[in-house]
């Protein structure tokens, strides 16, 4: 089934790379308005992409580094232009001060998916390393070419994820999500509903799929459910406070859910509501499963505790969409993620296999590969070369 694309890079006809990275556009699916529109917006300036990831037009941690991957192209162009628009060529020295200026000035977009750093850094030393070897139109075109590395990459290690997780997933099984970790947060296929979709889509499981409509913002119900519906998955929406009752009832037999930041532990940063989820699904004996590719996880941090978590404008909490649900002047708290710690998760899904248990050192172990590693002591499943 063709799947939504939420990022794309809008190319000229020529087949030149630099034409390419200097007339190309950046093009976002604007999430903001799921799921009532398919709205599709040109981001020209680095300005419209750092605005683009701040109010979560491009959301989910694997599309905001791909997002932001194509927003360095996107602010080093200015540099290759005069003000009337005609062409000019930088110094080196211009265009590396440009590339680190707009490196840092996305970075402040967003906080915690170190996936937005992770894409920001590869690019980055992209470019450094091409320094004084070539010449900036060629590095030019080379980091548009990154940037599209980083998106296919994407589009394959979903799938991977995906046939990974699908072992742990029953003909006839019920699960739980939360947030969205689908194809609009990432390249195209997702990580947590990458599962749900290689389940039923290559392997004939018949599932349904219960999916918190997570407060504030609602991306459980604006987009999951959205997606899940329009991709054929059986979906069925719940308010964030019927989790415990759904899990009690035993309607679900595991939760799958994505990742902004995986510390070296195993402790998984995610929207908030998920640490919630993890402790009823621990009092419920659910299986509780993140779904995440290595570009999620932070080996610099030992635990959790040091994963900065985003707080956003009270606004959404007390004008949510626009409507005032909480009297004038109250303090309001609105953190946008949680962290779940490790001894909650039962496995972690990667690209690279599935991390059971949770330990330090089965994800140094399964995170350091480049490669798909069938054998490796609690990692489940073998290696989908077919999809290298
Ligand atoms: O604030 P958001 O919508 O960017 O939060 C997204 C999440 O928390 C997702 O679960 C996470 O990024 C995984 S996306 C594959």
């Amino acid at each position: 089934m063709p799947r939504i694309r939420p990022v794309l890079w809008k190319k000229s006809d020529s087949v030149r790379s630099f034409d390419a990275f200097c007339d190309g556009t950046l093009v976002l699916l604007d999430q903001t308005l799921l799921p009532t529109e398919v709205r599709y917006i040109e981001c020209r300036t680095i300005e419209s992409v750092w605005e683009g990831i701040k109010m979560l037009r491009v959301r989910g941690a694997p599309a905001i580094g791909i997002a932001a991957a194509f927003g360095v192209c996107v602010g080093l162009q200015t540099v290759f232009r005069n003000a009337d628009g005609t062409r000019r060529e930088p110094s080196e020295d211009e265009f590396f001060a440009r590339l680190v200026e707009v490196v840092e000035y996305l970075a402040t977009s967003r906080p915690t998916a170190v996936n937005l750093f992770w894409a920001l850094d590869r690019m980055r030393a992209k470019g450094e390393a091409l320094r004084g070897t070539v010449s900036v139109e060629e590095i030019a075109a080379t980091l548009l070419d990154e940037a599209l590395a980083i998106y296919d990459e994407d589009v394959v290690l979903c799938r991977k994820m995906g046939r990974y997780g699908a072992s742990l997933v029953k003909d006839g099984g019920r699960y739980l999500t939360h947030c969205n970790a689908g194809g609009i947060a990432t390249a195209e296929y997702g990580t947590a509903l990458a599962v749900f979709y290689w389940a039923n889509e290559e392997q004939g499981k018949e599932i349904r799929v219960y999916a918190d409509e997570t407060r504030p913002l609602l991306q459980g119900a604006r987009l999951t459910a959205w997606e899940l519906h329009e991709n054929g998955i059986d979906v069925t929406l719940i308010c964030d406070n019927m989790a415990a009752t759904v899990m009690r009832q035993g309607k679900i037999d595991a939760v799958f859910v994505g990742a902004d930041r995986i510390a070296a532990n195993g402790d998984t940063a995610n929207k908030i509501g998920t640490y919630s989820v993890a402790l009823v699904a621990k009092a419920h004996g659910v299986p509780f499963y993140v779904v995440a590719p290595r570009s999620t996880f932070d080996l610099t941090l030992e635990n959790g505790d040091g994963i900065p978590i985003e707080e956003r404008d009270p606004n959404e909490i007390v004008r949510g969409f626009g409507r005032q649900t909480a009297p004038d002047g109250i303090d309001v708290y609105n953190p946008a993620f949680d962290v779940t710690p490790a001894e909650l998760i039962a496995g972690i899904v990667t690209e690279n296999g599935v991390i059971s248990p949770v330990t330090r050192e089965l994800v140094a172990k399964v995170v350091g590969q480049n490669k798909s590693a069938p054998g490796v002591p609690g990692v489940l499943g073998s290696a989908p070369d077919d999809l290298s």
